[in-house]
């Protein structure tokens, strides 16, 4: 089977597909780092942790969980604030808390943490440092589909890490077992920012059809 389509805004302009709405939705997910309040059920927030839930993972071992802030909200980020103070100086401190409020003035605030008693006991053959990677893996793909629902409800997010300034604070704060290892906190409200603009590498750069890279491709990619 030959494959034709090659660019993003062809395969938008392809047909009307389920394929188009998702690719749609992809596209529409962007980091948001100033965020605003607005209309909000449980039930949105239930269902975008849902595409959560429903994510992969090796052997079916689900080793995602995630810690949901919304009636906390204010206390959390002043606790997150209050925590950075002492843990960061100079620069790197006054760009973390000059992002805070950003974050605050949004809904809800998710924390995904891996439960590690998972890949520290494998289910299945493969040694420990496979399964960890496994585990890794299954993460990233929690947290791209929660990014993407985010996004399919209308709302924004961002991916931060200064959990890892925190973690052990963070960790007594939302009183997460010490077997819990914190990948990442998303800030989630409606967007009050425009994205700056972003790009990807071209199609032809890094998808390949049949064989790898011919060499003027790797070429391409390495000027970019
Ligand atoms: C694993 C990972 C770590 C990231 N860490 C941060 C972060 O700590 N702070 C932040 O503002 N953005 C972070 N980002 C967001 C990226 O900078 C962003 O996704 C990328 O520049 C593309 O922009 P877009 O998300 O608007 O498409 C992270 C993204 C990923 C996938």
């Amino acid at each position: 089977m030959s494959i034709e389509l090659t660019t993003t805004e062809e395969l938008r302009q392809s047909d009307n597909t389920g394929l188009q709405t998702y690719l749609n939705v992809v596209l529409k997910r962007r980091s948001i780092r100033k965020l605003t309040s607005g209309p909000i059920t449980d039930e949105m927030i239930r269902h975008i942790l849902e595409a959560g839930r429903w994510s992969p993972s090796s052997g079916n071992t689900q080793p995602a969980r995630i810690v949901v802030i919304k009636e906390r909200q204010n206390e959390f980020w002043d606790f997150v604030a209050n925590t950075l103070q002492q843990k960061l100086q100079g620069d790197q401190l006054e760009r973390a808390l000059n992002r805070i409020p950003g974050y605050r003035s949004g809904i809800f605030t998710l924390l995904f943490y891996e439960d590690t008693t998972i890949s520290n006991n494998p289910p299945l053959p493969g040694g420990a440092e496979i399964w960890k990677n496994f585990a890794a893996q299954a993460m990233g793909i929690v947290q791209s589909n929660v990014w993407n629902a985010i996004a399919a409800a209308g709302l924004a997010a961002s991916n931060q890490h200064i959990n890892l300034q925190i973690e052990d604070e963070l960790r007594e704060f939302l009183g997460v077992p010490a077997t819990w290892k914190s990948y990442s906190i998303f800030p989630v409200g409606y967007a009050n920012e425009t994205p700056v603009e972003r790009s990807r590498h071209p199609h032809e750069s890094t998808i390949f059809y049949e064989h790898g890279p011919l060499e003027e491709s790797v070429e391409v990619l390495s000027q970019e």
